[in-house]
């Protein structure tokens, strides 16, 4: 399989693509997305260090620039020419106040999610052309909502609302795919949610302030956490399964118990058509670029 990982360098997309890359016989190719380039070439040094697998390389873009996104989906258009899988996992998680991108948006807003709406729409292409059934994993968490009337809170923010805002907008989109994609006759493709179900020890640590970093030692040293390497073992059978398998979980919301797979209630606002088509076209308008932008 030939996987994309948005922020592979750190966390949980690192290790999803260290366990994917280390897997049978170091059959699966693994491209890293990542906004630094230094890290991006250490931790490809790293993970075919960790693995024997070669076929592990990068692209830079920072998602909080759209037109660094446009680059990557030509850089990665031109160097391949099918994707079995992308993993939409890169987040700004902790910050101590609001952030706002070069375009004028909230950092959390484009980067945790319109920067790879943008970013998957371009890519789909790529996906079908897959043999094994492309599918793109989102990587989300259940809460949320949408601020209809101040998507960029520029009157109200909080980290952890443009967190699950974001999440909210992920699935949202995923859920849509989905319907578009049914309709389509011989679409392959499959959008999966997915939540860890254990918070994952990443580098957040090293981001969040002193007290919180206490918190979660002490919660750590009770078992509150798992390792970047097994929440990447818990994940990988998404991303190898058959397609058949893949198509099942399509537009679901899934979590893992007990080694298997089973699904979670969707909350009404995520599958609400009218909502998800009006999010849709914000997103398509906030990029800025239909010529870009497949519909
Ligand atoms: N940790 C958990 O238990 C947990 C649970 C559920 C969901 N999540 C979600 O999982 C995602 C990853 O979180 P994590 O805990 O693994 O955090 P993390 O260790 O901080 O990793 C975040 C990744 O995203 C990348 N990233 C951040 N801003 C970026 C930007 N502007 N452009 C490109 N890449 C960027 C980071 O790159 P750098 O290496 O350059 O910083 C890093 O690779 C987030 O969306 C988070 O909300 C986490």
């Amino acid at each position: 399989m030939k996987i994309l990982i948005t922020g592979a360098t750190n966390g949980m997309g690192k290790g999803v693509a260290k366990v994917l890359a280390g897997i049978d016989n170091q059959a699966h190719e693994i491209i890293m997305l990542g906004r630094s380039k230094a890290r991006c070439e250490a931790v490809t040094q790293e993970l075919i260090h960790a693995t024997s697998n070669q076929n592990i390389s990068f692209v830079v873009c920072d998602l909080a620039r759209l037109s660094d996104v446009r680059q990557a989906i030509t850089e990665i258009q031109d160097k391949h020419a099918f994707l079995d899988g992308i993993f939409i996992n890169a987040g700004l998680g902790y910050a101590a106040k609001r952030i706002e991108t070069e375009d004028g948006m909230d950092a959390h807003f484009q980067v945790n999610y319109l920067s790879q709406f943008l970013l998957i729409l371009n890519l789909l292409d790529l996906l079908e052309k897959s043999q094994d059934g492309g599918r793109v994993i989102f990587n989300v968490t259940k809460r949320g909502q949408i601020f209809w009337d101040d998507l960029q809170m520029q009157r109200k923010w909080g980290y952890e609302r443009g967190i699950h805002q974001a999440m909210v907008a992920k699935r949202m989109f995923l859920a849509r795919l989905h319907a578009l994609h049914r309709e389509k006759e011989n679409s392959k493709l499959s959008f999966i949610g997915f939540q860890i179900p254990k918070t994952v020890w990443t580098n957040q640590i090293n981001i969040i302030p002193g007290y919180m970093r206490t918190i979660a030692s002490i919660a750590k040293f009770f078992g509150a956490f798992i390792s970047i390497e097994k929440c990447g073992e818990i994940m990988a059978p998404l991303f190898i399964e058959s397609q058949d398998e893949s198509l099942q979980k399509s537009g679901k919301l899934i979590t893992a118990k007990k080694n298997e797979f089973i699904d979670m209630e969707e909350a009404a606002a995520v599958l609400n058509p009218e909502w998800q088509a009006k999010l849709w076209e914000l997103s398509l308008a906030l990029c800025g670029d239909k010529g870009l932008v497949r519909n």
